[in-house]
């Protein structure tokens, strides 16, 4: 295998990965170097990049199947690349009042990407394309090492426990008019253990996110502070890496093993990221987050 060029971001989880194109990445060609480093580190930096549509889809398709909401609702749809953006088709800004900027502004909460679809994801492979003057990073935090700090006793109840996820409630978070939304609505619960060992290397790590809003077998008031408590805990500053955008980074994460969340900027500025998502499957280790009686 060959030897990537590996550099720290954080003392406890991402790097960033420099001199490697990832339109030169094939399956038996960079990518097995590139996955291992994923299982590792959880977040993986490329800076540089120049990925189109169908180059960030043959990379994200490495990984596991291509995420299709659409599909996932019963529609019949073809995949398409998010545009996690505040540019409309027409090129204008999206206007701050309007529900789509307010279902955006949903992503500024800490969480991982679709808990609430009945198959979670694996990854995300997000790259700027538009980045404002200031503002609009995106942060990251590792529930691994937040689960190797929590005391032994949490650690414990964090394995046998069920949290419960639905888009509504961290849509409920922003704007309550967010949640009449067809596309938010559509989902219902689904429950999730709070922990997701990692198949290839057995470290623990803690999964949750802003959907989460109860937790089986406490009161709803008691599930709703456990979940609130345990998202502070996985937030703390020691936890974190804060990721400053420029144009052609690609940040590749562990949804098993990160919480992210993006940041504000002026809104009167273009920014636009584009992401792709994988569902997890059987290798990644779905089972040990499933199975609730
Ligand atoms: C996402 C996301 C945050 C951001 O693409 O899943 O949460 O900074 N993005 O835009
Ligand atoms: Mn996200």
């Amino acid at each position: 295998m060959a030897d990537l060029a590996v550099k720290p971001l954080h003392g406890r989880f991402a790097v960033a990965i420099n001199d490697l194109d990832l339109r030169d990445v094939r399956a038996d060609y960079l990518y097995p170097e590139i996955r291992n480093a994923f299982e590792e580190h959880s977040l993986l930096l490329f800076r540089g990049q120049q990925l189109d549509d169908e180059s960030h889809t043959q990379l994200a398709k490495l990984f596991g199947p291509l995420e299709n909401r659409e599909q996932l609702a019963g529609h019949d749809e073809p995949f398409k690349v998010s545009a996690v953006s505040n540019v409309e088709s027409d090129g204008s800004l999206t206007p701050k009042e309007a529900l789509r900027h307010l279902d955006q502004q949903a992503n500024m909460l800490w969480h991982t990407d679709s808990t609430f679809l009945s198959t979670p994801a694996l990854v995300n492979l997000l790259m700027a394309t538009v980045t404002p003057s200031t503002g609009g990073q995106t942060e990251f935090t590792t529930t691994r090492a937040a689960f190797d700090d929590a005391p032994a006793e949490l650690q414990a109840l964090l394995r046998c426990s069920f949290g419960v996820h639905q888009l509504t409630h961290s849509r409920n978070q922003v704007d309550a008019r967010l949640i009449d939304l067809p596309h938010v609505s559509r989902w219902p619960d689904r429950p999730w253990r709070f922990v997701w060992p990692n198949p290839i290397n057995g470290r623990e790590a803690i999964y949750t996110a802003s959907h989460a809003y109860a937790v089986d077998g406490m009161s709803a008031d008691e599930g709703a502070a456990f979940v609130t408590d345990l998202l502070a805990h996985c937030t703390k500053p020691q936890y974190r890496y804060t990721h400053e955008w420029t144009v052609g980074d690609v940040l590749i994460w562990d949804e098993r093993a990160v919480l992210h969340r993006g940041r504000p900027w002026p809104y009167d500025e273009p920014r636009t990221l584009k992401s792709i998502c994988c569902s997890a499957t059987a290798v990644d280790g779905l089972a040990a987050v499933q199975g609730r009686a």
